[in-house]
């Protein structure tokens, strides 16, 4: 809310190319919030640092917003707001928490999750899968239209070994049913008899070669395995309560017809060339060790295609078909080098318009308690099922013992929630580029920044909720019903008849104040493409609530107070639960 304005404060007192500067808006020991913008800024317009503050204060707009602005120390500059402000602010949220997304909407395509058909989806697909899934949700929540893209690895020569192996167990035998219960091992099953037999591995070249000029029964046996794949797939979507579905995969093998039309043109333009036998593309700002251009193989020298191929096509189709303002690749880290270089040479091509964004979303990798990357004690991958199951195991360990209170099958929902939210928390609320260590402890703590912690704060005003509820039921006012809201249930613009919100402890204020800024960081978070934000502000909220719930008596409280308060507590919850839908994780009912 006043970030817009200091900004504008600041282009009117230094000139417009200062107007994107940060404010640096930080909490304060003195007032509401402090303003730290005039230390960084006094080098670049040549003044003291409490000059430029002053300047930038001449210039700030601040009608009926504060009450106090003063500058300090160095050069801060504090404002304390005016309480009637906020409270006007805080109950339009709170009788209109939806509000209309602020941001200008765009079509956004997101490849994420992209496992490969026939391997163990892992822990490095695990986090693409939850960081797209939250950063999809984030998006369309703001306003824009996301098309979703599970660009699967359903195609190239190993698919050769892998039909013939398929067709050799029969599609019915047990072995076949590992492509969904234990897909590498039904990998090494085809592997092994491609290395151990020299007649199979002649079957399986004869097969790629049908396979790649489209043979109709190859293509069949072909599609069939696929589909068992996604079996496997969306069971593990399933247990995420992740939003892709069977509509959403455009694998490599929907790219593979357009692909010699696609190395001809390039080649036919000049914006290709045959290197050691290979067709490559140089693209501008690439170069080896040794200085020398860095080629982008596009059709190797056995005529075949490739990753890089494909990933042309992509962008091609993305723009051209799907219309995509904006496109985001949520992909392992290590493919940085391959995706800014397929971009590069879309650009050249004119594939890619300067009026179309494309990032790659760098998923930094998952590791072990060694600092490795994740793997089982026997060095074969984690299996993901497993580990999801193991979480849901611990945390109903948890519950159990915690709330024996609970009957039994609310117990397993709470557990599920809670185990498979921990997951994707601990995803999620670190920068998605960087690794972390896969720690069920550290995940599963009821406090910290963690999913529980966060799930839990939201549960407790549900159970003062329902108390409250309770009471009312008893008395005559059955007002609470329309907000103890979650995204799921119809709140939007319902008219509520709860109180409205007075703001007068400074444990609601400081709530209040941060409760104001959901919107903006939520914008944020979009722009960013940074969950880790929204899971930080979610996990403030979880701690302002706390400390205003020890501080000021809601239930207790005399009747106009309470009804306040309770106000307070359900706009919370509001943010709590849809914060964590928007990050793609449940709300439990109890905890
Ligand atoms: N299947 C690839 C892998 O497992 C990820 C694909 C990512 N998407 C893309 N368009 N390249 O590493």
């Amino acid at each position: 809310m006043v970030v817009p304005r200091v900004q504008a404060a600041i282009a009117q007192a230094f000139g417009e190319e200062f107007r994107d500067t940060d404010p640096v808006v930080r909490p304060s020991q003195f007032a509401d919030i402090q303003v730290n913008a005039a230390m960084a800024l006094a080098k670049k317009v040549g003044l003291a640092p409490r000059d430029a503050a002053a300047r930038i204060v001449e210039s700030l707009e601040l009608d009926g917003l504060c009450t106090g602005v003063e500058i300090s120390g160095p050069g801060f500059i504090n404002l304390t707001f005016d309480g009637t402000w906020i409270e006007e602010l805080l109950n339009a949220q709170a009788s209109q928490p939806q509000g209309g997304p602020e941001t200008q909407a765009q079509r956004v395509v997101v490849d994420y999750s992209s496992p490969n058909v026939a391997k163990e989806m892992h822990v490095g697909h695990l986090r693409t899968t939850v960081v797209g899934d939250s950063l999809v949700r984030v998006l369309e929540a703001l306003g824009h239209t996301v098309i979703r893209q599970n660009h699967i690895g359903d195609w190239g020569t190993p698919f050769g070994m892998l039909i013939e192996h398929w067709l050799e167990i029969g599609e019915d035998s047990p072995e076949a049913a590992l492509l969904v219960e234990d897909p590498s091992a039904f990998y090494q099953a085809a592997r092994a008899k491609f290395d151990g037999d020299p007649d199979f591995a002649t079957r399986a070249r004869l097969r790629v070669v049908s396979l790649q000029s489209a043979h109709e029964e190859t293509l069949e046996v072909w599609q069939r395995l696929v589909d068992h794949s996604k079996v496997y797939f969306n069971a593990i979507y399933a247990t995420l309560g992740v939003s892709l579905e069977d509509d959403h995969i455009a694998g490599e093998s929907s790219y593979d017809p357009h692909l010699a039309q696609l190395c001809q043109e390039l080649e036919e333009r000049g914006l290709a060339r045959v290197s050691e036998g290979a067709l490559c593309t140089f693209p501008a700002g690439f170069t080896g060790r040794d200085g020398e251009p860095l080629p982008l193989i596009i059709r190797k020298s056995d005529g075949g295609y490739g990753y890089a191929t494909t990933d042309l096509a992509t962008i091609r189709y993305r723009v051209q078909d799907l219309q995509a303002d904006r496109i985001l690749y949520v992909v392992g880290a290590p493919q940085n080098v391959h995706l800014r270089m397929v971009m590069e040479s879309a650009r050249e091509a004119g594939w890619l318009p300067d009026t179309v964004e494309a990032t790659h979303v760098q998923i930094g990798n998952v590791l072990g308690e060694d600092g490795k990357i994740l793997k089982s004690r026997s060095g074969t991958p984690v299996k993901l099922m497993a580990l999801l199951d193991e979480a849901v195991d611990r945390a109903r360990a948890v519950v159990d013992s915690s709330r024996p209170d609970l009957p039994e099958d609310v117990r397993a929902v709470t557990a599920r929630q809670v185990g498979i939210g921990a997951v994707k928390y601990a995803d999620l609320s670190v920068g998605h580029d960087t690794e972390y260590v896969f720690d069920f402890d550290r995940m599963l703590a009821l406090s910290g920044n963690t999913g529980p912690y966060v799930q839990y704060a939201a549960a407790r005003i549900r159970s003062i909720l329902r108390k409250a509820g309770e009471a009312e039921s008893v008395g005559e006012a059955g007002s609470l019903v329309g907000v103890a809201g979650s995204p799921g249930e119809p709140v939007a613009g319902e008219p509520t008849a709860a109180a409205s919100i007075a703001v007068v402890e400074p444990a609601e204020r400081a709530l209040a104040l941060h409760l104001l800024e959901y919107g903006a960081n939520l914008r944020r978070v979009g722009e960013l493409l940074e969950p880790h934000r929204l899971c930080a502000y979610l996990f403030e909220l979880a701690q302002l609530f706390t400390s205003f719930y020890d501080q000021c008596p809601v239930l207790k409280a005399d009747d106009s107070v309470r009804q306040s308060r309770l106000a307070l507590c359900a706009l919370v919850l509001h943010r709590l639960s849809e914060g964590l839908d928007v990050l793609g994780i449940e709300t439990p009912e109890n905890m």
